[in-house]
């Protein structure tokens, strides 16, 4: 970790000091290393990164079917659940803290959304899913939410004629005549196909980057209007150490010390072996390039001092669209951005109220209530336009 920026400020102030000479305690803002993660945060490109272990990935017949099935209820054993029902709305997930699947059950955690998700490393708060398509299978076959299985799944898209044709049209077999896990693999790579044309980017926040880092250039940042917001998330705040780069998200996982101590709450740590044991992760034999997972990288992860990393350790979510996804955190404890900065400005949740260890940089911040509404006015600017 680099020494905080106060600290480095105090003690020019004092050196300074020392020799007698009046000075203002604090750095410009950006430094150099300031201005470049400041550049590494221009404009999403429009299209996610292709997947490779998904051989439907950008078929337009693909992206159709997908689009019918992630809207069909009949896919679950209940009849009443599709992927809309938890992911529907503006910001594609529900405004509840829990969701509700079949039967009246609860899911475990808040339901993140589904725009963008094509972006992502990894899938699922704990990171269990390393593809979109694989993803895909566990909200199908998870008691609490599809209560499905092979057979209700192959069942449905038997029964409907435009299903039948075009699963048969994508990969050469009617969805009767499949294999349950090659049927359950393959209705996960058409909806993967459909949620990544769900792209929502370029928001008023990407145009506000641009315009300031101009004004860095013709030395006037420092009236800039989103000159506090942008140097509160970079600086004082020390947003951008997770949340950096166009998908305001560093793709990896962390301990911040959110309130849980429930059965979801052991985060990665308690994720990783089951995702390396996984028939369906992107090594496997349903992967269309088992070569190309992360599969190493993640073996290496399980060692006792990882362990300490890990345990509770969630996701960095994207901050795009984050307005539009309220309410927040793994467990949607947090009902506004207001509370989500309070939580940050207190350092977190006290220990104990928690699995395992708070990351250390997470600290008070002693934010003044000008910097915390212009973090909340810079969260607020992230939602993406529509296409
Ligand atoms: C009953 C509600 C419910 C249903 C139905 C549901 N989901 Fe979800 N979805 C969730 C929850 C809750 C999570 C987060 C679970 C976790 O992290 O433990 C999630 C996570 C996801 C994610 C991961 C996003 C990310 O950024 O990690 C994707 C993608 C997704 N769902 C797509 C789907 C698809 C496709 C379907 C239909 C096959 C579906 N969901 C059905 C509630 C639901
Ligand atoms: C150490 C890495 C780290 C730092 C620093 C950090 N975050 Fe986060 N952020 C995360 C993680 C991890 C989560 C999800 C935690 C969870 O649910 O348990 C998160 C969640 C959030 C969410 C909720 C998003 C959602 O969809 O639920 C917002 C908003 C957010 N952070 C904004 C900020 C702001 C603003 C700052 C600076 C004051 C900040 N973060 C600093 C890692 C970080």
């Amino acid at each position: 970790m680099k020494t905080p920026h106060r600290l480095r400020a105090s003690v020019l102030a004092l050196a300074l000091g020392g020799l007698g000479l009046a000075c203002d305690t604090e750095e410009a803002f950006p430094n150099v290393d300031e201005l470049d993660q400041l550049r590494s945060l221009h404009t999403q490109t429009r299209q996610p990164p292709k997947d490779p272990t998904n051989r439907v990935d950008g078929v337009a017949r693909a992206e159709q079917l997908g689009d019918l099935l992630f809207h069909d209820a009949g896919l679950s054993r209940c009849g009443t659940v599709s992927c809309q029902s938890c992911h529907g709305g503006e910001g594609r997930t529900v405004d509840t803290a829990l969701a509700e699947g079949c039967d009246g059950k609860r899911t475990l955690r808040n339901p993140p959304t589904v725009l963008n998700a094509a972006y992502n490393r990894w899938f699922m708060w704990d990171g269990r899913a390393d593809r979109l398509w694989s993803q895909a299978i566990l909200p199908l076959l998870n008691p609490d939410e599809m209560n499905s299985d092979a057979q209700v799944v192959a069942a449905r898209l038997q029964s409907v004629e435009s299903y039948r044709t075009e699963y048969q049209a994508l990969f050469g077999r009617e969805p009767a005549a499949e294999s349950g896990d090659v049927l359950l693999a393959n209705v996960g790579k058409v909806l993967a196909a459909y949620q990544r044309t769900l792209v929502k980017v370029d928001a008023p926040f990407d145009e506000d980057v641009r315009r300031f880092l101009a004004a860095v250039d013709a030395g006037t940042a420092e009236e800039d209007p989103a000159y506090l917001g942008l140097k509160t998330f970079v600086r004082k705040g020390q947003c951008i150490v997770c949340h950096k780069g166009p998908s305001l998200s560093d793709d990896l996982f962390h301990n911040i010390g959110v309130e849980d101590t429930g059965p979801g709450s052991g985060g990665q740590w308690a994720s990783l072996e089951g995702l390396l044991g996984w028939s369906f992760n992107a090594e496997g034999r349903y992967s269309d390039a088992p070569s190309g997972s992360d599969a190493l990288r993640l073996r290496a992860l399980r060692t006792q001092a990882k362990q300490l990393e890990l345990e509770g350790a969630f996701r960095t979510p994207s901050l795009r669209n984050v307005a539009l996804t309220a309410p927040y955190m793994h467990t949607g404890a947090q009902a506004t951005l207001e509370e989500v900065i309070d939580f940050y400005n207190e350092g977190g949740d006290a220990a104990g109220t928690f699995v395992g260890q708070k990351t250390e940089t997470l600290v008070p911040l002693e934010l003044t209530d000008a910097e915390k509404r212009a973090l909340v006015d810079l969260l607020k600017s992230m939602t993406g336009r529509e296409d």
